[in-house]
């Protein structure tokens, strides 16, 4: 099939290139011409597993194009997936001037198309969306009637950064929210390769789906991390714990590892898109809640652990492990670790960092760090460590390594450093 991705993100592009390799012709679109040159030139201009390889073989096989001319791109195409961005307004609620613009431009170059084209709304939007601005839009700027003459569909994605791309070819489900049947069709066939159970819905049902998975995701993280406070107090493992929780089969041994909070540019976003919903139609979702402000309390927690061995931190080298929101990603978006970070300057601490992928993006945020291109030499001279992301370079530290130490205080926020190699350490709910 001919595809067309509007925006090229982490999203887009792992989309995209997803795609291409199972044989389809994808035409990448984006305003950002400097992304596309990248991107032509089979160069991902994201860290991400297996990407690289990928977009280079589709590149040259030449399954996949791009264009920064939208009326080309949707020529020229069958089904365009809408995959901008829908980040955070200050209220919490979902900014959706990208959705707005691009479903305007997608209208415009539909009334210059004969033949019938779906829109695929991929960006996570707020329930009711796609029929009230995108579809207006679509029609408004078309000239044309949706389910007459061309189609719409809502077609959630479940990313996880770092294994997008796995995620894309071997996903759980594929949920397929639906103006009409023949709108739905085009992306049943579409996805009649993968090999997933596919769920169709109507449109505000997809909608629902992505944000109460992840809302649900997120709560799971914060309800592990609670009990892994009160864990803390009493001197047990929580990790212990949750291996004996999860193997009940309606629970599930998955996102129930305790640590310094979930961070990353969906779950706060969206969890706070979804109570700013809710409370719009006059429902308070005081359990949303509690799951946002737990995980605004974690990186404070490690904080307070650390002040209590260390005593005072003004002027005390802390030696920070990780900075990305989680590893195999260079991306520090709402990730936990800038919590810690502007904890720490509040109560004068001097801070030396070290991460394998992140730390150009973390410099962009915090140009004032001392920024190490080795863990050794963050930790060399520091009073204390702690470690914020579960590097897999970092479960290969041994106790040599922390030697250069001044003082030996080491505080995980994560479980990332092997016991067999690393004595005298603690967690943060461990
Ligand atoms: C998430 C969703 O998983 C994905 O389906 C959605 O489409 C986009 O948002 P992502 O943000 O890439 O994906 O990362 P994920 O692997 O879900 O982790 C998010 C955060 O939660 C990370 O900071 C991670 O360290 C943390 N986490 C995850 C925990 O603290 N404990 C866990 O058990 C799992």
């Amino acid at each position: 099939m001919k595809i067309s991705i509007v925006g090229t993100g982490y999203m887009g592009l792992a989309t995209g290139v997803g795609f291409a390799s199972k044989k389809n012709h994808v035409i990448c679109m984006d305003i950002d011409k400097k992304r596309l040159d990248k991107i032509e030139g089979g160069k991902s201009p994201v860290y991400e597993t297996g990407l690289q390889d990928l977009l280079e073989r589709v590149v040259e096989k030449k399954n996949l194009e791009v264009s920064s001319d939208l009326d080309y791109a949707v020529k020229n195409s069958d089904v365009s997936f809408i995959c901008v961005p829908t980040p955070s307004k200050r209220n919490g609620s979902s900014d959706l001037k990208f959705i707005d613009k691009v479903s305007r431009n997608l209208g415009s170059s539909l009334a210059k198309k004969d033949s019938y084209h779906v829109v695929v709304v991929k960006s996570t939007v707020p329930p009711r969306t796609t029929e009230k601005l995108v579809i207006p839009n679509l029609e408004e700027f078309s000239g044309k009637k949706a389910g007459e003459n061309f189609g719409v569909c809502m077609n959630p994605e479940f990313l996880r950064e770092g294994s997008a791309l796995d995620d894309f070819l071997n996903p759980d489900r594929i949920v397929i929210g639906e103006l009409d049947k023949r709108s739905g069709d085009v992306l049943v066939e579409l996805y009649a390769n993968f090999n997933a159970p596919i769920i169709r819905t109507g449109l505000k049902v997809a909608e629902m789906i992505k944000y109460a998975s992840n809302a649900f995701l997120a709560s799971k993280i914060s309800f592990a991390n609670e009990i892994g406070n009160v864990c803390k107090s009493l001197g047990i493992d929580v990790y212990e714990v949750m291996m004996g929780v999860g193997l009940d089969h309606r629970i599930s041994p998955h996102f129930l590892r305790a640590g310094v909070g979930f961070g990353g540019s969906c779950f706060s976003k969206d969890l706070k898109a979804l109570v700013n919903k809710s409370k719009t139609i006059g429902y308070d979702p005081v359990y949303l809640e509690e799951a946002l402000n737990l995980n605004e309390r974690q990186p404070v927690r490690i904080v307070n652990l650390l002040r209590k061995r260390v005593g005072t931190l003004r002027g005390r080298n802390i030696c920070i492990l990780g900075l990305a929101f989680k590893p195999n990603t260079d991306d520090v978006r709402d990730a936990s670790s800038i919590r810690v970070v502007k904890e720490l300057l509040k109560f004068g601490a001097k801070i030396k960092a070290h991460d394998p992928k992140s730390m150009d993006n973390f410099k962009e945020l915090f140009p004032g760090l001392l920024y190490c291109k080795t863990a050794r030499e963050a930790l060399r001279d520091s009073d204390a460590c702690l470690v914020l992301t579960e590097w897999e370079d970092f479960k290969n530290l041994e106790d040599k390594d922390f030697s250069v130490m001044k003082n030996r205080i080491i505080i995980e926020g994560r479980k990332a450093l092997n016991p067999n190699k690393v004595k005298d350490f603690e967690g943060v709910c461990w």
